[in-house]
């Protein structure tokens, strides 16, 4: 992992840190200069550069009308690699964090007739900050959200509040919402948002094949299970630079170009985070993230380095 480009760093203080739901902790950001923030839209998320050193990516679910200072959730993951543990464990009132962002990949389509939102666990965090914007201005939506119980939904509260006919609670420990049976039928002028564990994602997916492309919208945290392909080999040419470099199948050509010297910053490593965006100048990319759009597939004018590779010989790449 590289930390944060120094022209795109910023220091926050902590000003509050609130334990919200079982292994969830919410952690209140301001400028340390003192000095306004770029005002974030809902769906937005900021990298953070946590204690343990490595890079983050957390979805605001503060009020997206407070730039005043920004809000985030972190769950406690037991299994991960210690960047979650780090945020419990060594952030406290008063802690200096540098952070890049906002940054959205998730936003809101403008004048929606009408927005589902879908929610598991703590990917409820990019859908209460789109729940508020939509009723701010007046939008109708409604918000399925599972979690392994009531203790286990951060926000259900406030969220209920919000508007309580808009939201259903799915709370079990096992899959309990039917996407199947919700999206069977094409509902026109509807967007879908999504974000939550890779079953639940990949359900919504699949029960939202027959929809128009471009109405429903995924914010992945973690890749599916099944995503395994295997790897062919091929070159990348490094147009900065001239250099050929041979990307073999055990290596992404991120762990190839980074063991050439090239310093390009990267977080999730799994596709899904979007900091690896790597600009392609010829070459077709066989992508396997979960970042781009499928518009944005078809123009091949980036790649997610971690995890895409070339479809043909070849690509050259803007490094
Ligand atoms: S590092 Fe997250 S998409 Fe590549």
């Amino acid at each position: 992992m590289n930390g944060i480009p120094i022209g795109e760093s910023r220091r926050v203080r902590v000003t509050a840190v609130r334990q919200v739901a079982e292994d969830v902790r919410t952690f209140e950001l301001v400028a340390a200069d003192g000095r306004p923030l770029p005002p974030p839209t809902a769906g937005s998320h900021l990298v953070i550069e946590v204690p343990a050193g490595l890079l983050r990516h957390y979805s605001l679910c503060g009020d997206p009308r407070d730039a005043s200072r920004y809000v985030i959730a972190v769950k406690r993951e037991a299994a991960g690699r210690g960047g979650s543990a780090s945020m419990h464990d060594a952030v406290e009132p008063g802690s200096i964090l540098t952070i890049a962002g906002p940054r959205n990949q998730f936003p809101l389509a403008p004048q929606p007739s009408f927005s589902v939102l879908i929610a598991g666990g703590i990917g409820i965090t990019p859908l209460f900050a789109m729940a508020q914007a939509l009723q701010h201005t007046h939008s109708p939506w409604e918000l399925h959200y599972c979690a392994r119980s009531a203790a286990h939904a951060a926000f259900l509260g406030e969220l209920s509040a919000l508007r309580p006919s808009a939201v259903t609670p799915y709370l079990s420990p096992t899959p309990i919402f039917d996407a199947a049976t919700e999206f069977s039928r094409f509902r026109p002028g509807t967007h879908v948002y999504c974000c939550g564990p890779a079953g639940l994602m990949q359900a919504v997916a699949d029960a939202t094949s027959h929809w128009p492309e471009g109405l429903i919208h995924f914010e992945w945290f973690s890749t599916p299970a099944d995503t395994e392909v295997p790897n062919g080999t091929f070159e990348v040419e490094l147009a900065r630079s001239g250099m050929v470099l041979a990307v073999p199948g055990h290596l992404s050509v991120l762990q190839v170009v980074r063991a050439a010297g090239i310093d390009v910053p990267s977080s999730c490593e799994e596709g899904v985070c979007g900091t690896c965006e790597t600009r392609v100048l010829a070459g077709a990319v066989d992508h396997r993230d979960h970042v781009l759009s499928p518009a944005e597939r078809r123009a091949n004018g980036s790649m997610m380095i971690c995890v895409s590779r070339a479809e043909g010989g070849r690509l050259v790449l803007d490094l």
